[in-house]
């Protein structure tokens, strides 16, 4: 059957081809975090360094809540969106004032903290967590509407809630953190956005999008 394939296949595919990346290292919610924060504008390469120096700097939640303004927009300086910044770090004080300084391990007060949208509640609460709860961006979306022809409008709520329940059914027992990274990964280094490489896709024997000739037209975006 075509969901338990996917599954199965991109988990198997990502235990051989992830890539070894500095969040990836550690199990620590706080740094999955600020991974999933810096990771939301900015492309995968320009991140590492940039994510390396801030945990150098912060390796707590309460150093970030502790530190000037200054010294934490100094480290994000070139990755731009400032506000990323400052909204982490008022973030930052939240948790330490009502969490103890631990990143809570609960869908809703993660979804409270400044900053942290659908998207990143879903990432820290499955990579971090192992909670099996989608994380569906823009990768993920182009992803699933090629594998399942999925044609409805990426920019619409409805189609990010569709896709976001085909999340829920997909992840395998207990292994919420690595399939959702498996979907990111798969998004990233095979199911591009231009030219997919369709013929190394550990999936392609199944994905309705490739059979019917679309894979470059997926997924239906309207000009936003
Ligand atoms: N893009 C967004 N989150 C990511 C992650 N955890 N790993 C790689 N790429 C990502």
């Amino acid at each position: 059957e075509q969901k338990r394939y996917f599954s199965f296949e991109l988990l198997n595919w990502y235990t051989r081809n992830k890539r070894d990346l500095p969040w990836r290292r550690h199990r620590n919610p706080f740094y999955i975090w600020i991974s999933e924060i810096m990771l939301q504008q900015t492309r995968v390469d320009t991140v590492i360094p940039y994510f390396n120096r801030f945990i150098a700097r912060f390796p707590t939640i309460e150093a970030l809540a502790e530190a000037p303004e200054e010294d934490v927009l100094k480290l994000w300086e070139g990755l731009g969106y400032y506000s990323r910044a400052r909204n982490l770090q008022a973030a930052a004080k939240q948790v330490v004032e009502l969490h103890g300084g631990q990143v809570p391990d609960d869908t809703q007060a993660v979804a409270a903290l400044k900053g942290v949208g659908p998207y990143t509640t879903g990432a820290i609460m499955s990579i971090a967590f192992n909670r099996p709860e989608p994380a569906v961006d823009g990768n993920v979306m182009r992803v699933l509407s090629r594998y399942f022809l999925i044609e409805e409008d990426i920019m619409k709520g409805s189609t990010r809630s569709h896709m976001e329940s085909l999340v829920r059914e997909l992840i395998p027992e207990g292994r919420a953190s690595d399939f959702n990274q498996a979907l990111m990964e798969l998004g990233a280094l095979v199911c591009t956005p231009k030219s997919p490489q369709c013929l190394t896709c550990p999936v392609m024997e199944h994905c309705s999008g490739r059979l019917a000739g679309r894979e470059e037209t997926l997924p239906v975006k309207t000009k936003a």
